[in-house]
């Protein structure tokens, strides 16, 4: 007589878009929760890529993830892949999901992965979100995995070209990620001790910058370091692109918005610029401790939340507690920068109102 336990369900997992650190956080949270709760988990590469043709996948296990939240990028790889621009994608995501007998799935994302997984879950998929990006721009929580490592990554570079810029008594532009919300720049700039920052949320006038940096020097203060976020615009002016070209959601690729202010600034201050753009590096290496711990809590729930059945949710961080949050009303809140947040930074590096 053959024993066989009850049959054991399946949770597909993907992780899209850019990558964060605390990725693997969050895959080993969800891996090591549903496999306690009786659950297979299945590992689909590439983001929603993993899901079309004939699906690319590999079932997760604890060995597997052992160690992992302690790496940076994502063991499943990811893309910016929409299915929802891709004749019958949908539908092969649906086939891929039937196929592989996935109950539910983990779609780990920003903007855009959860917003296909919101279309899926209208669509009748039993899909469970976990909100992602360094620029720490979803509504709903308080702060995404992945911020907190890249903050530290560039509050580290902001803070160590000091010695060259004071040096060589020059300006230096320091371009960082964000495309709609300074966040990032906001908390690498004061952290690092930039002496202006410039984030999408507020326009800036260059007239304005040049005054900061003559009262630096008539304080003695020969260099100066500008924070300044790609998304930043002149205010009467538009984002700077690298190129025109946008991808499957949608977006084009900003940059260059340093290089174009450092040309402006040495021609109306007559003093010596240089810019850096700091670009992928933000997004790479190991996950800060708090990173690996976001990651793996948020991981922990979102495996929870699909055996309650909590399917259209995002798990959130809101304080101290993770919650479950409806995917639409996060989805549809951009986390911006609040004035006040922005006025009280201003009062250490003195761009006058
Ligand atoms: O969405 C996060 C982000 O890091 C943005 O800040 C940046 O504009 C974008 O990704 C860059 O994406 P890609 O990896 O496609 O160059």
């Amino acid at each position: 007589m053959s024993i066989t336990g009850p049959k054991k369900k399946q949770i597909g997992v993907l992780t899209g878009g850019g990558d964060a650190p605390g990725l693997n956080a969050v895959i080993r949270g969800i891996t090591t929760r549903a496999i306690s709760l009786g659950y297979d988990v299945l590992g689909f590469k590439k983001g929603w890529a993993g899901l079309l043709g004939e699906g690319e996948h590999h079932v997760l296990d604890l060995d597997e993830v052992e160690d992992i939240h302690m790496m940076g990028g994502t063991i499943l790889h990811t893309s910016r892949t929409n299915p929802y621009k891709l004749d019958d994608g949908v539908e092969q995501v649906k086939k891929n999901l039937k196929k592989y007998k996935c109950d539910a799935l983990i779609a780990i994302g920003g903007e855009d992965t959860l917003g296909v997984a919101w279309k899926l879950h209208k669509d009748g998929i039993k899909v469970v979100g976990v909100p992602k990006t360094i620029d720490n721009d979803v509504g709903a929580t308080d702060y995404t995995f992945g911020f907190d490592t890249a903050v530290n990554t560039a509050a580290e570079a902001i803070h160590k070209l000091h010695t060259t810029a004071a040096s060589h008594n020059r300006v230096l532009l320091v371009e960082v990620m964000g495309r709609h919300a300074g966040w990032l720049t906001l908390h690498a700039g004061i952290a690092g001790g930039a002496h202006v920052i410039l984030i999408p949320e507020e326009k800036y006038d260059v007239a304005e910058i040049c005054k900061v940096i003559r009262r630096r020097e008539e304080a003695g203060k020969y260099y100066t370091i500008i924070a300044i976020s790609e998304g930043a615009l002149p205010k009467d002016g538009d984002m700077t692109l690298q190129t025109q070209e946008k991808d499957s959601f949608g977006h084009v690729r900003l940059g260059g918005v340093a290089e174009k202010l450092s040309k402006e600034i040495e021609e109306l201050t007559g003093k010596e610029c240089r810019h850096v753009v700091l670009g992928h590096l933000q997004r790479s290496g190991h996950p800060s401790a708090f990173d690996r711990v976001l990651g793996t809590r948020l991981g922990y729930h979102a495996a929870e939340m699909v055996d309650k059945g909590e399917f259209g949710q995002i798990a959130a961080l809101r304080g101290e507690d993770i919650l479950s949050v409806d995917m639409k009303k996060a989805l549809g809140e951009l986390k911006i920068v609040p004035k006040k947040r922005y006025e009280e930074a201003k009062v250490f590096f003195g761009i006058e109102s």
